[in-house]
Formats: structure tokens, C-alpha cells, sequence
């Protein structure tokens, strides 16, 4: 290389680094010291105010976790499952799983006939399709270990909501709409949501209310045994499912090392097994991280392709080798060693696709729902929580218990029924996530913590099924190498590639035609169809003076708050 081609690229590089140390004008919500974003103001609110009351993150992600049950039930939940980050002022850093387990009756071909085929529904629909709950263990536990104000004064705001009533949005109100039909036939023509909410009317929960109160009083014990555990039982079982008294009283959730990998100079927490999130990221990154993806230009032809084919290939080993740790053996060792994953990339080239079929273990697919919500919370001492909570589908199961105001998950569809079999996010499973009892099902969530340079700098994560993992990336890739601010990184259109179906998915209207016959010409596949969104992203970023920048998923009634 000749002297002057060294010099002018290593002055480009400077020019490139120094962009990257600028940071740019927050375009979001900034506050002084705490903040919640979350997927409805009044959850955010609740998070903040606890806040604000000298809470800490811990006692606002409890706040918010049971407020997003009431404000937002087709995700917010006690009776799904979730998982989180954190990571406190002074470095520390953990994870909770309190994702649902199978019931002890549970097993692999549970959901077949006797032809050994797939039932419809089965898995997606009803009391069938219910887990064993963990966000009330999970709260409790949090709770235990980093809580600061009582559990009464976290829960009483809550419980006021709930009685008052939360006003339907706009979205909310054609939501409710869209599934009234399959309420009703999952349930009656007299169940709560039989009912026609109008956008603007309050939705009360007095039921909801009531149960919140005795978990209040009674902690995990008013959840898991005594009168709402019977009653919770009794109602699943007399609809047909299979989740017993004592599943509930055995449940527990479970303190996990987080994944943490280095991206250049930033240091990514997230989390592990029986999440995929955190190892498929990592996969992802270190798979892009020997390109300069920065000077490819945000969604540029090189950048979707670079991502697209580093997804492609992650994505096969989720599917194949991913399951519930305390069942399958995992091989994170060799999965996330540089060595594997610069053969894994060994056949990638800029002038044409891989394709799926090409990429080893191509006879297993998977697929996930799209529902599932995440809040991200940053509180005045410097803690840090990242929650992904789910009850799987849209309203999970469909199944609402009008005698405790709640909906049932279907997080049992998050197992792989049939090895090679796509589950309701199009997901191809194998055998390390195929059915046992009690064990858990292999989840997409990827609550995640960005350090840069050893301190605090972004919070994030996302609903989404499959394509939580890559609307993650793509947002701290938006902020890190394309230095957007924290709610323009959200903001940013999204792209998706998850193996099988070997397909680009776009979110409509983000890209321009010029781009996608490129593409296609390459012999991309791509589909505007499938998802009109991808994720609602909801982050926090900490900017170079201390203050927090709020990212609120525009795409949803997403809302930032703090002080
Ligand atoms: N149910 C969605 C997920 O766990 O990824």
C-alpha cells in the first residue's frame, strides 16, 4: 500500500472515530436523573413515581411490571413470564429468568395426533397452550434481593389504577376489536372482553384489583398457593388445560449469568439461555465486527447484506442447538469462540446471498409470536434494568380468567412441537427445545445493558418474537456506528432475516425500490408483507453529560418518562 493510501485511510479512520465521540442532538425525552420507557405512559408514570418517592430501578421495574399488566394486557402480565438485566450503579451486573415452565405433565408429543401431526390451535389457543406462570415469582424475587420501599407502597398505585380505570388508545381500542371474535370463542359471550371498548372509555379492573391485593399482602405465597392458585388451577384444567396447584407451588425462577461480549469498545450484557437473545446477538456482532459497517451508510446495500447474512447464519445455530439450559447442553464454548464464528462467515461474499438451505442444520425451522413487551428503567443512583415480559401471542392464549382479571399466556407454543415445524413466529425448532416437564421453552427476548468505556450507556430491548433479536442489534448498531441519537436509533426503519424462511423482511416504506431490486438481483428474497412493523424498541441512552435521552417506539403508545 502506498504511503499516501495509508495516510489518507488512517486520516479517514480518525475523521469516522471522532464522528462516533460526537455524539448527536437528543431528539427524544431528556431528563436529569431517572427515567422508564415503556409501552404505555401510565406504566412509565407509575415506574418513575416510585422513583421519584426515593424507590430504586428494582422497586420501579415491580411498579411498572404490574402496571403494564393492567394498561396493557395484551402483553403486560402476572401470569406470562420474562427476564431481566441488570445492572447496578457500582458495576455489578445479573440476570432473573422468571420465564413459564411446562406443567409436570407435560411432554414431547403433547401436541400431536396419532399420526403424529401437529393439532391446530393446540399450542396457540386456550388452556392448552398455557405455561406455568413466573412474573409473580419473579417480582417477589426482585423484590427480595434489591428492593427498597415496601411492597405495599409499590403495589397500592397499581391497584388504584386498576379500580379507576385505564382510558383506550386509539390502538388498543381497533386491538380489542380485532380479536372480540376469538375472545368469545375461547371463552363466552360474558367475558370482560366480550365487550365493545371504544377509544377514549375507561377500561376498570376490579378483579385484577382484587388479586393484585392479595399479592401484595401474602408476596409470592398469595400467587402460588391458597385461594388463587386453586382457583387459578381449577380454571385452566376446567378448560382443558394442564397446569395443576402444585405446578404452581413448584415454580421457581432462576438467578443467571448474563451472556457479555465486546463490540469494539462497548461491552453488551444480555441475556442467556432459555433465552436465544443474548447468544444470538453476540453471533451477529462478532460476526460483523471485522467490517466497517459505519462506512457502508446506515440501511445501505452492504450494511443489510453484512446483517442479513451474519442473522442468516446465527439464527440456524439458534434453532439447532438452544433450548432450556438446566435440560440441553449447550455449546456456548465453541458457539461464541472466534474461531467458529469466522468459519461461519468463511463462504460470505458482498456479490451475492447465501442461501438458508446452504447454511448447516437446514432441516430445523423455527417460529415465535410478535407479542411480547419490554420496559427499560435507569434510576437516580445510575441502576439499570432491562425487562423483556410476555404472555407469547396477543393476549397469549386468548383465555381470560374473569374471576382473577387476567389473560392466560400460550408460552407453550414457544417450544418446538415438531422438530422442523414452524411455531406461530415461523420459527423451525429442534430437538434441544422439544417438550419435557418443567422445563422451560426457548424464548427470543433480549433485554440488554451497553456499557461504552466501562460506564452506563444504553438500556434497550424489545417485543417481537424472532425478530426481537435483530431490531436490538440494529438499534445500538443506529446509536454505536451511526450515531444517531438514542429515539432516531429507535425511530430508524428495520429489517429482519431469521434463516428460515430465507427471507428479508422490510418494514413497509422504509427502503427505497432502488435498494430492493438491488438486492433481489443478488438473489435476496424480500418481504414487505409478512410484519408491518418490526419490534417496539424502548431504550434509555445515558448522554456525555449524565443526562438520560428516553427512545419511545413510535410505532406503539410507547411513552418515555421521568425527572
Ligand atoms: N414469546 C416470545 C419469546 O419468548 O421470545
Amino acid at each position: 500500500m502506498s504511503k499516501f493510501k495509508l495516510t489518507f485511510i488512517l486520516a479517514a479512520l480518525i475523521v469516522l472515530g471522532s464522528c462516533k465521540e460526537n455524539p448527536p442532538a437528543p431528539t427524544g425525552l431528556v431528563t436529569d436523573q431517572a427515567m422508564v420507557v415503556s409501552a404505555r405512559e401510565e406504566a412509565s408514570k407509575i415506574g418513575s413515581d416510585i422513583m421519584q418517592r426515593g424507590g430504586n430501578a428494582f422497586d420501579a421495574m415491580i411498579g411498572t411490571q404490574l402496571a403494564l399488566a393492567v394498561a396493557y394486557p395484551r402483553a403486560g402480565n402476572i401470569s406470562g413470564g420474562g427476564f431481566m438485566v441488570y445492572r447496578k450503579a457500582n458495576g455489578e451486573i445479573g440476570s432473573l429468568d422468571f420465564r413459564e415452565k411446562a406443567p409436570k405433565s407435560a411432554h414431547k408429543d403433547m401436541y400431536l395426533d396419532s399420526l403424529g401431526n401437529v393439532i391446530p390451535d393446540m399450542s396457540t389457543l386456550g388452556a392448552t397452550s398455557v405455561g406455568v406462570p413466573g412474573s409473580v415469582a419473579g417480582i417477589i424475587e426482585v423484590h427480595k434481593k434489591f428492593g427498597k420501599l415496601p411492597l405495599k407502597d409499590i403495589f397500592e398505585p397499581v391497584i388504584s389504577m386498576a379500580e379507576n380505570g385505564v382510558v383506550v388508545t386509539t390502538k388498543q381500542a381497533e386491538l380489542l376489536d380485532n380479536y372480540r371474535e376469538v375472545f368469545i370463542k375461547v371463552n363466552s359471550d360474558s367475558t370482560k372482553f366480550a365487550s365493545v371498548y371504544k377509544e377514549g372509555e375507561l377500561i376498570k379492573y376490579p378483579q385484577l384489583a382484587k388479586t393484585l391485593r392479595t399479592i401484595a399482602e401474602q408476596g409470592r405465597d398469595g400467587f402460588y398457593k391458597g385461594e388463587i392458585a386453586q382457583k387459578l388451577a381449577n380454571f385452566i384444567q376446567a378448560n382443558g388445560g394442564f397446569v395443576t396447584e402444585e405446578d404452581l407451588a413448584n415454580y421457581e425462577v432462576v438467578w443467571r449469568q448474563p451472556i457479555t461480549f465486546k463490540y469494539r469498545d462497548l461491552n453488551i450484557i444480555s441475556m442467556g439461555p432459555p433465552s436465544s437473545g443474548g447468544v444470538t446477538m453476540n453471533q451477529i456482532f462478532k460476526m460483523i465486527e471485522p467490517h466497517d459497517i459505519s462506512s457502508f451508510g446506515h440501511n445501505s446495500e452492504k450494511a443489510i447484506q453484512l446483517f442479513t447474512e451474519a442473522s442468516r447464519r446465527s439464527y440456524a445455530d439458534r434453532n439447532y442447538y438452544l433450548g432450556d439450559p438446566d435440560f440441553v447442553e449447550i455449546p456456548l464454548d465453541v458457539l461464541l469462540k472466534d474461531n467458529y464464528i469466522k468459519e461461519r462467515m468463511s463462504d460470505f461474499s458482498f456479490e451475492k446471498a447465501t442461501k438458508s438451505t446452504d447454511v448447516a442444520h437446514g432441516e430445523v425451522l423455527v417460529l415465535e409470536s410478535m407479542e411480547t413487551t419490554h420496559y427499560s428503567i435507569i434510576d437516580t443512583e445510575g441502576n439499570a434494568v432491562s425487562v423483556t415480559t410476555t404472555l407469547n401471542g396477543n393476549f397469549g392464549s386468548k383465555l381470560y380468567c374473569d374471576e382473577l382479571g387476567f389473560f392466560l399466556n400460550n408460552e407453550m407454543d414457544d417450544f418446538s412441537a415438531k422438530a422442523g415445524i414452524p411455531n406461530m413466529f415461523g420459527l423451525v425448532g429442534a430437538e434441544a427445545n422439544s417438550i419435557e416437564a418443567e422445563k422451560r421453552m426457548l424464548s427470543s427476548m433480549t433485554p440488554t445493558i451497553v456499557e461504552r468505556n466501562g460506564k452506563l450507556w444504553m438500556v434497550v430491548g424489545t417485543p417481537g418474537g424472532s425478530t426481537i433479536i435483530t431490531a436490538v442489534a440494529q438499534t445500538i448498531l443506529n446509536g454505536y456506528e451511526f450515531n444517531m441519537s438514542m429515539q432516531n436509533a429507535v425511530n430508524a426503519p428495520r429489517f429482519h432475516h431469521q434463516w428460515l424462511p430465507d427471507m428479508v423482511i422490510f418494514e413497509p416504506n422504509g427502503f427505497s425500490a432502488t435498494l430492493k431490486e438491488d438486492l433481489i438481483e443478488k438473489g435476496y428474497i424480500i418481504n414487505e408483507e409478512r410484519t408491518p412493523i418490526i419490534g417496539k424498541v424502548d431504550a434509555i441512552l445515558v448522554l456525555p453529560n449524565g443526562k438520560l435521552e428516553g427512545g419511545a417506539d413510535k410505532r406503539g403508545d410507547d411513552a418515555a418518562v421521568g425527572f
